[in-house]
């Protein structure tokens, strides 16, 4: 962590309100599971529109071809080929520093009998444990054993299962659904996650030989089959990125239009955008997100696809901070994603956080003390500060209050932006925002 890159910050002069068009980066959350899923496959796979720069992307491909796979990547194309698994423990170090590396149980397993994952760790927003990936696992006849750095699965041969996710997780279902498709008869993943990336998951896989049917009741029901078959596919648009610059444009008062961003993917935070009034417009090429008039204030809770996206909640609750009015956000997926509002308040932000279940109906944390609902007063004339950000979302939400904010801001530790957004003060800029990134 002591590289002079790991030491970058971004310097922003606030007040200049974001115009302009940019193109949005493939889904980070989509191309590292992709890359994942084609160790099923000797055979190439190849990948359009895949994030290439993002840090996570880069972590997992350094994975990968520890394993075995050989990877080419060349601007936004890359191309892997996993002719043969030649280790199946993962780097303690790599392993550890992504939720990534538990999904290749399943091809590990597959394809060498045994895979050694480092244990993910918890972190800045919340305790993340792996518990149902590993009882999904095991339901398909996995032995996992563990111990002080690493979970170990084992299998001669899968078999298909009936898996009750007792929470939607996109992970949790991402790793049965890879991990099933060779195991022997029908597997049914019930609660399930549903996300786009999830579905983008299962397009990939479905080309490449795969039978994989999604009802609407949120179960997704996987048909074992023998073999499957190298393909190319291209990465869904990052509707993160999206949210992050089309919240951003709002609460600089702009108007910019984001290439290929999918309505599709935004329903809910079209609405919720229009609620507060300000606007979008589906345009030919992408969306045109735009500020119209003094924001209202609202009520929302996060929730799993399709609600309201947790990794939407940060930049939103900065825009909201231009709001006239108390707007209250409940967070029910991450008991911990308020974390980065401390610094916000160093910026000026009147920012307040509960441990109760604000403004819906009780969540999974209503009888715990995690402070998961915030009232966000509005609005808020933001003062340039200097700010360390703790996590990925919160950065780019630090971006945007340094963008609206009066005088210069200090935001420290590009590193966590870095993660899963590409160039991103390059496109700040091209939509004439001041901010420069130094070391
Ligand atoms: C994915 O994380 C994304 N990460 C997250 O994006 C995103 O916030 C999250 O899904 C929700 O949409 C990637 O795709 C790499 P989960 P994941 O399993 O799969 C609990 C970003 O900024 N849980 O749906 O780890 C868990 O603790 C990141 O890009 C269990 O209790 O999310 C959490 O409270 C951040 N046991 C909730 O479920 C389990 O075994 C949702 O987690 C698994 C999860």
């Amino acid at each position: 962590m002591n590289s002079p890159e790991n030491n970058s910050r971004f310097i922003i002069k606030g007040g200049n309100p974001l115009r302009g068009t940019i193109k949005v980066a493939g889904a980070k959350n989509s191309a590292t599971k992709l890359i994942v899923a084609s160790l099923l496959t000797k055979d190439k796979c190849t990948f359009y529109n895949s994030p290439n720069k993002i840090k996570d992307l880069q972590v997992t491909t350094k994975i990968c071809s520890l394993l075995g796979s050989k990877i080419e990547v060349k601007d936004k194309v890359l191309e892997i080929q996993t002719k043969e698994i030649t280790n199946a423990c993962i780097n303690q170090e790599l392993g550890s520093s992504t939720r990534i590396a538990i999904l290749l149980a399943g091809p590990l397993v597959h394809r060498f009998g045994k895979a050694e994952i480092p244990i993910p760790g918890g972190c800045r927003i919340g305790s993340r444990p792996v518990n149902l990936h590993i009882d999904g696992l095991k339901k398909l006849g996995c032995n996992v054993q563990m111990n002080d750095t690493h979970y170990i699965f084992e299998a001669d041969g899968l078999k298909g299962a009936e898996i009750n996710l007792d929470f939607p997780s996109v992970g949790a279902t991402e790793n049965i659904l890879i991990a099933s498709i060779f195991a022997k008869g029908k597997t049914v993943i019930s609660n399930a996650a549903v996300e786009p990336e999830i579905i983008d998951l299962i397009k990939f896989l479905q080309k490449m030989g795969a039978i994989i049917e999604v009802r609407t009741d949120r179960k997704i029901i996987i048909e074992g089959v023998k073999r499957l078959y190298g393909t190319s596919h291209r990465v869904i648009p990052d509707r993160n990125e999206v949210a992050s610059f089309a919240c951003a444009a709002i609460a600089s008062k702009g108007d910019i239009i984001i290439e290929d961003a999918i309505q599709d993917d935004l329903i809910t935070l079209l609405n919720t955008i229009r609620r507060v009034g300000a606007e979008y417009q589906v345009v030919e090429n992408g969306i045109r997100f735009f500020y119209k008039c003094k924001l209202r204030p609202i009520a929302i809770e996060t929730s799993v696809h399709p609600g309201f996206m947790t990794d939407w909640q940060q930049p939103f609750v900065i825009m909201m901070t231009q709001a006239n009015g108390i707007t209250i956000v409940h967070e029910t997926v991450y008991e911990k994603r308020f974390g980065y509002v401390e610094e916000l308040k160093k910026m000026g932000a009147e920012i307040e956080l509960y441990n109760t279940c604000l403004g819906g109906l009780p969540c999974r944390f209503a009888s715990s003390q995690y402070y998961h609902s915030a009232v966000v007063k509005g609005p808020t004339k933001l003062k340039g500060a200097e700010i360390n950000i703790p996590d990925l979302r919160a950065g780019f939400s630090y971006l945007i209050a340094g963008v609206i904010a009066e005088g210069e801001s200090i935001i420290n530790g590009a590193v966590y932006i870095d993660r899963g957004y590409e160039d991103i003060d390059l496109k700040f800029q091209s939509l004439g925002a001041d901010i420069k990134r130094v070391q």
